[in-house]
């Protein structure tokens, strides 16, 4: 069933699943997708990609038009959520605004019949464990919008969930509170050693904290793996622009050597690429991409050098970024360091290019 042997045990397998509200297209699906013990895992994706609707159809809260929902290999697509044994955190946290924060995390374990003073000592260590403590008879809305999303998260996480689920739940956040928040997400994901599937479009954020990304495409897997896997060698246009900038030169294969296809970008000429898929053959259209840390540049004219004229520069403090157009019409964009031989390079002022290590999408 699994399908590398270095992959640990499979915990949540979604199998054929599609949810159609009617429409043309189904909302989601059909999605295939495994989740193992342990891992951190994100649906990535813009708006209306079907991220909740996935999210929702894994807790119970929503059915599934078609598909299977496999939970430790036991099919539970037709079972209810508190059956599950999910904790879930929803976009909006979703606290009971008039019960205090202790009964708001208690609520789980009171339903599940859990003897008195246990659950004042399991919802106290969660408190503490989020960073809590001394808040028990507190209101929902005497907590600040951080403090909130740790009760949601305590909440999800005292009733010892097999997999913990959470739909954008730093979006409330200032900036600086929801950088703090994805590493503590992150950190306490890992002491406890719980499952995790995630729900952002914030592509920083996915991946600053999964092991693995699944990045959607309206209701589809675009491409699932580790990050570096979907900013190195991402399978389609649609990656290669949601996930970090990219130069994308439109192209034509016209050869392969070692493993690597050539790919003809017009004027400036042929660039040796790996394909992304490994499926393009000689006269495809593709794109040939390069990241923009990647363009490398040098002061005089070399063997497979491009000559370039600066058209702009940007600077953003950590990065210089400059917008470079080659002899062959091409515009590249380029980012480097803010170091000072990057500082100088002005608009009009000449430079050599080298676009080595590029990339071979197919056209699409
Ligand atoms: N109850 C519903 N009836 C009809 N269409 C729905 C329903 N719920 C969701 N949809 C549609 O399904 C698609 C996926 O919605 P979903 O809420 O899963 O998106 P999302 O990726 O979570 O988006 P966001 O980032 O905005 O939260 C959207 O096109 C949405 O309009
Ligand atoms: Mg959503």
């Amino acid at each position: 069933m699994m399908a590398t042997s270095d992959a640990a045990e499979p915990i949540l397998v979604l199998r054929q699943i599609v949810k159609s509200y009617g429409g043309s297209a189904p909302a989601v699906g059909p999605v295939d997708l495994t989740v193992r013990k342990g891992e951190f895992l994100t649906l990535l994706g813009p708006s209306g990609c079907g991220k909740t609707t996935t999210l929702h159809i894994i807790a119970g809260l929503l059915s599934p038009t078609s598909g299977t929902v496999l939970l430790a290999g036991r099919d539970v697509t037709g079972i209810e959520p508190p059956k599950r044994d999910m904790g879930l955190v929803f976009q909006n946290y979703a606290l009971f605004p008039h019960k205090t924060i202790f009964d708001n995390v208690a609520f789980g374990l009171r339903m599940r019949k859990v003897p008195k003073p246990e659950i004042h000592q399991r919802v106290t260590e969660m408190l503490g464990i989020v960073g809590l403590p001394n808040v028990e008879n507190r209101l929902p809305d005497q907590l600040s919008g951080g403090q909130r999303q740790r009760v949601a998260l305590a909440r999800a996480l005292v009733i010892q969930p097999t997999i913990l689920l959470l739909d954008e739940p730093l979006s409330n956040l200032d900036a600086m509170l929801r950088k703090r928040m994805r590493y503590e997400i992150r950190d306490l994901q890992q002491r406890l050693g719980i499952t995790t599937i995630f729900v952002t479009h914030d592509q920083d954020e996915a991946f600053e904290m999964s092991d693995r990304v699944a990045l959607l495409e309206k209701g589809h897997i675009a491409q699932l793996g580790a990050p570096e896997d979907l900013y190195d060698r991402p399978v389609s246009r649609f990656v290669a622009e949601f996930i970090g900038d990219a130069n994308l030169l439109p192209g034509k294969v016209v050869g392969m050597t070692n493993g690597l296809v050539q790919v003809n970008i017009g004027k400036d000429g042929n660039f040796s690429a790996t394909d992304t898929t490994g499926s393009l053959k000689a006269g495809d259209a593709a794109l040939f991409m390069i990241r923009p840390e990647r363009v490398a540049l040098l002061h005089a004219s070399e063997a497979g050098a491009l000559q370039a004229k600066v058209l702009k520069r940007v600077f953003s403090g950590e990065l210089i970024n400059l917008e470079l157009e080659t002899t062959g019409g091409a515009k590249i964009t380029c980012s480097k360091p803010s170091l000072p031989q990057y500082r100088d390079l002005a608009p009009g002022h000449d430079i050599w290019l080298r676009l080595d290590d590029g990339r071979a999408l197919k056209a699409s």
